[in-house]
């Protein structure tokens, strides 16, 4: 298993990116990842702190998990995950998530991209993969609808920095939400974890979509 590349050539997956911050602190963001058969692709927005962390110190790690709540907190809630979230392992120079030391894949980034005016690739080889653990989850629909979910909330916090002109996204993105919203409804119970993840979101996404319903 461990040295089997587990990704398809040129598909984008969903995985959570680790990082270090300036002060030493780790950083956990989702986020797409394409695989060539030679590197490994990583598009983060300028403005995010994993790009920033990419320029500074070349090391990231690939997380890959399954959890609704580790992309969720991830993405939209990094303040609430605590230390017990994250581990170090030696040889790897930036933290791991806890729930992901049998499941990660470190990386170099070896070049650097403009590729957009407010986003860069980095193109990134492999150095450790240690993927011991490959749980075959059942599928559910709540998953790939909670990760669009959580695209789309992570795109309306980052539109609600000019709200007039980004309306139109907003509006747009918000129903997108708003069906996939219905899809968890119907297909978990309501106290499922997923119906809880989505509340969570909507709550923290909500205030910006009033405004420009006003
Ligand atoms: C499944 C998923 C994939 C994402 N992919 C990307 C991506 O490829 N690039 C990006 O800049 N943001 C992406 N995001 C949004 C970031 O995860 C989000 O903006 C995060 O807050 C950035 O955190 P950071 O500033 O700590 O890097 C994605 C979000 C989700 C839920």
């Amino acid at each position: 298993m461990d040295n089997k590349i587990l990704f398809k050539r040129d598909i984008i997956y969903e995985v959570i990116i680790t990082t270090s911050n300036l002060d030493g602190s780790p950083n956990a963001s989702p986020m797409g990842i394409v695989y060539d058969t030679k590197n490994i692709t990583i598009k983060p927005f300028d403005d995010s702190d994993t790009s920033k962390n990419l320029i500074r110190n070349k090391f990231c790690v690939i997380n890959l998990t399954s959890d609704p709540s580790l992309f969720t907190y991830s993405a939209l809630f990094q303040e609430e995950l605590t230390p017990n979230h994250f581990t170090t392992l030696n040889k790897i120079p930036v933290p791991i998530l806890s729930a992901c030391k049998d499941a990660f894949i470190s990386l170099r980034v070896k070049e650097m991209k403009d590729i957009a005016p407010e986003r860069k690739a980095f193109i990134c080889e492999i150095e450790e993969q240690n993927v011991k653990q490959t749980v075959l989850l059942p599928y559910t629909r709540a998953f790939s609808s909670l990760i669009e979910i959580l695209i789309h909330a992570t795109r309306i916090v980052a539109f609600a920095d000019d709200l007039e002109r980004n309306r139109s996204n907003i509006k747009q993105l918000s129903y997108f939400i708003q069906h996939h919203k219905e899809i968890i409804k119907r297909i978990t119970d309501e106290n499922s974890i997923y119906q809880q993840l989505l509340y969570k979101i909507i709550a923290k996404i909500e205030p910006i979509i009033r405004i420009i319903q006003r």
